[in-house]
């Protein structure tokens, strides 16, 4: 009869081991009763980067990389871009059921009673030249919160707890503003309460001297179905740091500052900013056949292309591909368009992209709509990072409430030296 059970023989000693499968996995642990003698530490599992290794049990989200499905809480990404607003999903994701109407204006009035920055933080910002990264900007400026919520430490207090969510949640789009309106010498614009989480946003970016910021509804839009679809992605880089950060107990702010600064890398959120980099060099479509052969000699990355878990297209490329078109209609088409649909056309055919199975991510698509949409690359990653604290937060949470989790402290394989002393040092003794 089939068991959940990993039969292991040890060559080394002759011993054999039955190890529950849970899961489809293994607990680690139960590889350290595989000794060749008492002394010995026991067997551990070596994974550099993580690539094969579960670090957490989540019920937040779902991917199944060679299908291309990605769920929040069991929806399917597409149903929730279609037919939801982005505070509906970061609602979802931290509750783990879509609000009802009360729950959700309930929802809404809490993040809009905390849009708001303490006027000494708004100096904090000041300090920042002119030509500051946003992203140095609002890591900073949501790190310094911290010293605003003293009581944010409390993070098993739910009632705390659930206060700082909902202020993380409020006061992302303020801080990403107050960057990017800081950047161009402009001054900070105040929340307006009457309009919509993306609408607000636009108002604090790009309201200038009219009574009332109207927003384009085609572009808010845009703005909440990129937040969804940027909402969360379960344990990638940053939501590792999210919770590995948390799990010392460093209060939310401090901890989402962290993930904020794992998000900037060029190899995940960071990759927005880099796909335009990499556009404005290739040029034209005429340059892309020399490009792409430059990608497969090694010297580069096609950025915006491949994932650690996606071996097919990532669905959310293919709903920002769709997005993008909408925001076309209003800013007139992004140039640089043509020649990233060319370049997904041949990469997508050429052998090396497909026996890695590089497709477009997340990212390939973005950063093109941002920029036909106002944004400077350098604001590409804080608009990743906006709707990305809805899915740290409930990755934080759940991790908090896990009590499985505790601090975490990986092993290591120790390849130094062995003990050894210091000799008589030329002419030097202490
Ligand atoms: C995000 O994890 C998440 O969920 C992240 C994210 C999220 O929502 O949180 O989805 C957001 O970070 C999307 C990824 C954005 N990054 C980029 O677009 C940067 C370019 N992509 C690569 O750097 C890379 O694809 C990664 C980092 C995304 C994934 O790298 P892996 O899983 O470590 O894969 P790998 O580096 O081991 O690559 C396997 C092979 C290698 O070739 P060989 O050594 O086997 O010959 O594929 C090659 C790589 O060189 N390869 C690429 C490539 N990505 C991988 N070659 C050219 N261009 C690329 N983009």
């Amino acid at each position: 009869m089939n068991r959940d059970v990993l039969s292991i023989t040890d060559q080394r000693t002759g011993k054999s081991y039955e190890i529950p499968i849970r899961n489809g996995t293994i607990r680690s642990m139960d590889l350290r009763q595989i000794k060749v003698d008492a002394d010995d530490f026991g067997l551990m599992g070596y994974d550099p980067a993580f690539t094969n290794t579960a670090s957490c049990q989540s019920k937040v989200t779902y991917i199944d990389g060679d299908k291309g499905i990605l769920r929040y809480r069991g929806y399917p990404i597409e149903e929730l871009a279609e037919k939801c607003t982005f505070l509906e999903v970061a609602y979802l994701l931290l509750k783990g059921e879509l609000p009802n109407e009360t729950e959700l204006n309930s929802f809404v009035d809490q993040v809009k009673h905390h849009t708001m920055l303490h006027e000494t933080t708004k100096q904090f910002l000041e300090g920042f030249r002119y030509d500051a990264h946003p992203m140095a900007m609002v890591i900073s400026t949501v790190a310094a919160l911290s010293s605003v919520y003293k009581k944010a430490s409390n993070i098993f207090d739910v009632e705390e707890r659930e206060l700082n969510i909902i202020r993380l949640i409020g006061k992302m789009p303020t801080i990403a503003a107050y960057a990017y309106r800081h950047g161009l010498g402009f001054p900070y614009v105040y929340p307006d309460n009457d309009l919509s989480y993306p609408e607000n946003f636009m108002n604090m970016l790009w309201k200038m001297v009219e009574p009332k910021y109207a927003a384009n509804p085609t572009i808010a839009r845009a703005l909440d179905i990129l937040f969804i679809l940027h909402a969360d992605h379960e344990q990638n880089c940053s939501a590792n740091v999210m919770r590995s950060v948390g799990s010392s107990q460093a209060d939310p702010f401090l901890s989402l500052a962290a993930a904020t600064a794992a998000l900037s890398g060029p190899l995940h959120g960071g990759a927005n900013e880099e796909v335009l980099t990499m556009l404005d060099e290739i040029g034209s479509k005429d340059n892309i056949p020399a490009y792409i052969e430059k990608v497969k000699s090694g010297q580069l990355k096609l950025m915006g292309f491949g994932h650690r878990v996606y071996k097919n297209y990532d669905p959310r490329a293919r709903i920002i591909k769709w997005t993008a078109e909408q925001v076309f209609k209003v800013t007139g088409k992004n140039p640089k368009l043509e020649i990233a649909l060319e370049l997904e056309k041949i990469a997508l055919e050429d052998e090396y992209f497909v026996k890695r199975k590089l497709y477009p991510n997340v990212d390939f698509y973005s950063g093109i709509m941002y920029q036909a949409m106002g944004f400077p690359p350098a604001m590409f990653t804080v608009l990743f990072a906006i709707p990305r604290t809805v899915g740290w937060l409930a990755q934080w949470q759940e991790m908090i409430c896990d009590p499985e989790q505790k601090i975490a402290r990986p092993r290591q394989v120790y390849t130094g030296y062995e003990e050894r002393h210091i000799g008589q040092k030329m002419g030097v003794t202490v």
